[in-house]
């Protein structure tokens, strides 16, 4: 595919996540994006109304606002899964706002991990394929999968589960499956969408410590988009939308930032593919 670069970032030639050091890069870019439904009619709605954002590199971010205050429209943006009826959004030094819609899979593929509230594994796969998912969609061979399935596995602490059903596992550990997984291909960022939204505050608690353990120890960008204060309390800067508008960005000063490569290794397994393949033809995802 064509994929529009440009070239106004500071610094880097790096493209991956887990960086040895700190350093300002800017990883997502929004200038005065508006998205506006209805256009020109009595309905006309701007879900989301001249916002401008820059996350760098290894920022954990919150996103907070009310129901009906644009998030959703904003993460459909940042997560390339819409476009802007305005503006201009760059991420990791690509212009989406110029990229076909039939390119925007691609894009979403490479650089963008997703989590969502109701977590969605493929039921009929083990963990460690659900996790691999996304690197079988990318073309990677067996196994590079299983071997950086299981090394993220270890991450989010759920190797002793990886041959476990998604129905054998508790609200929490799917969750901290689907963040291993958002983490398969090394995405630019990880989006999550209310990622405590379905689960009770102990567990809510344990997911919010793996996204901070990620963002200092692998020095993920992580965006999180929630309504919800707890959620927020953890990350150090949060930007709070209110009819679709910014009307906040507030660093926070109790998270502090930090970053240092981690990784670990682990390798067995048994013959998944053609599981993994004929369950994902259901189009469960
Ligand atoms: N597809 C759509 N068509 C028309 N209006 C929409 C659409 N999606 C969202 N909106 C409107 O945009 C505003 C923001 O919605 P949304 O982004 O879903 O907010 P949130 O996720 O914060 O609840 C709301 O007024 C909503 O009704
Ligand atoms: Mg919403």
């Amino acid at each position: 595919m064509a994929v529009p670069v440009v070239a106004v970032h500071e610094d880097s030639s790096v493209n991956g996540s887990a960086a040895s050091e700190k350093r300002c890069y800017n990883m997502i870019d929004l200038k005065n994006i508006s998205k506006i439904y209805f256009k020109g009619t009595e309905n006309e709605v701007a879900a989301n109304d001249d916002i401008s954002l820059r996350v760098d590199e290894g920022e954990l971010i919150a996103i907070i606002g009310q129901s009906g205050s644009g998030k959703s429209t904003l993460m459909n943006i940042i997560g390339a899964l819409d476009k802007p009826t305005e503006g201009e959004y760059i991420l990791d030094n690509v212009a989406v706002h110029e990229i076909d819609d039939a390119d925007l899979s691609d894009i979403r593929n490479q650089k963008i991990g997703f989590v969502f509230q109701t977590f969605n594994l493929l039921p009929k796969i083990t963990a460690q394929q659900n996790v691999e998912l996304p690197m079988l969609y990318a073309g990677a061979s067996k196994s590079k999968r299983q071997k950086k399935a299981r090394e993220l596995l270890e991450v989010v602490g759920m190797l002793d589960r990886a041959k476990h059903y998604p129905n054998e596992l508790s609200g929490g550990q799917k969750q901290r499956i689907a963040i291993a997984r958002a983490l398969v291909n090394d995405p630019s960022i990880i989006l999550a969408d209310e990622p405590t939204g379905a689960l009770d505050s102990k567990t809510t608690k344990m997911v919010l410590e793996l996204f901070q353990k990620l963002h200092k120890e692998r020095n993920c960008t992580i965006v999180i988009i929630t309504h919800s204060a707890e959620v927020a309390e953890v990350c150090e800067r949060v930007v709070t939308i209110v009819d679709g508008k910014i009307i906040k960005d507030t660093a926070n000063p109790a998270v502090s930032g930090g970053s240092s490569a981690s990784g670990v290794s682990n390798n067995e397994e048994s013959d998944i593919d053609d599981i993994m393949i004929s369950s994902t033809k259901e189009g469960d995802e």
